[in-house]
């Protein structure tokens, strides 16, 4: 297949997957924090229980101290006070499980969605720079950013979905650095296209994977840290832009990716309101 249609076709299968497993994954959520909230309450009732059993009178009848021994020993060796103390950190793992969960159907989403923010003729410095606003704490300590922008005039596109992109490099451009390392992000424009260049002094990318980069799931980072898809993503909306984005790496020196964006892009008919009545509100 070609890469194109292998993309469009990972996007669809990415689109139907995430679908299937945003139903799910929202009541589980919920009901985690339902049964987090439980805990409070029967916490409280075993307490008093408790105090009851200790405040029984030495002269009481035989049965009912009989049972207040029953309880304490069964308290005892259940280990209830581990128990409820697990139970707190079991459910609060399970919600970051499923927290984590839901960022990943949500970039799956985003992924095969063609938002409906609108195109427009928008100013790709701006772009650039509320981008690094965002991206901020991700780079602060890991480089110095050095601009190097052109006299470039607007770019007819999906000015929110071009963000995602150059927030996607820049991320990993941050990442690559394993000592404080620069970021130059250079603007020029050249044959009806704007060029934007942004190059890292990072790790580099070993040539065997320099085919694979752009695949969904494709990462090499540690389980937590990456999806793999932000590439991924980020080749579907140039290419939906009718540009081109290139990848040209040496390891130990660092990486430059160039998007290459036509002025004047033929974005096709405009679809904004039909996706949004497709947009449909998932209940739990
Ligand atoms: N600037 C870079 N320097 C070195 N390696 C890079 C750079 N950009 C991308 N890579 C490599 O390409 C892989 C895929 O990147 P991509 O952005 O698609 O996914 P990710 O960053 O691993 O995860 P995600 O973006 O979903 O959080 C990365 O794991 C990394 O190995
Ligand atoms: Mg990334």
């Amino acid at each position: 297949m070609l890469q194109q249609e292998k993309m469009a076709s990972i996007g669809l299968l990415a689109a139907g997957v995430a679908h299937e497993i945003n139903n799910p994954i929202c009541y589980v959520d919920m009901n985690l924090g339902t049964m987090e909230e439980y805990i409070q309450p029967i916490e409280t009732a075993l307490r008093a229980a408790q105090e009851l059993i200790e405040a029984l009178p030495e002269d009481a009848p035989e049965e009912l101290r009989q049972k207040a021994q029953t309880f304490r020993e069964v308290y005892e060796s259940e280990d209830i006070d581990f128990i409820l103390e697990d139970m707190r950190n079991i459910i609060s793992e399970s919600r970051e499980g499923s927290e984590r969960v839901k960022e990943i159907v949500q970039t799956l989403r985003d992924f095969s969605h063609v938002d409906t923010s609108e195109r427009k003729y928008a100013d790709i410095h701006e772009g650039l720079d509320s981008t690094l606003k965002i991206a901020w704490n991700e780079i602060k300590y890991k480089a110095e950013v050095v601009k190097e922008y052109g006299d470039i005039p607007e770019v007819f596109c999906y000015p929110r979905q071009l963000n995602q992109v150059f927030l996607n490099i820049i991320v990993n451009a941050a990442h690559a650095m394993q000592d404080k390392g620069t970021i130059r992000i250079k603007t020029w424009e050249e044959d009806g296209y704007v060029n934007i260049a942004i190059s890292d002094t990072g790790c580099g990318i070993p040539k065997e994977n320099l085919s694979k980069i752009f695949e969904p799931f494709f990462t090499t980072k540690p389980v937590g840290k990456g999806t793999g898809l932000g590439l991924a993503m980020s080749y579907n909306i140039v290419k939906k832009h009718n540009g081109e984005i290139l990848v040209e790496s040496e390891v130990g020196k660092g990486t430059t990716f160039t998007i290459k964006l036509p002025i004047e892009a033929d974005l096709g008919a405009d679809t904004a309101e039909v996706e949004k009545s497709q947009n449909e509100t998932v209940q739990p």
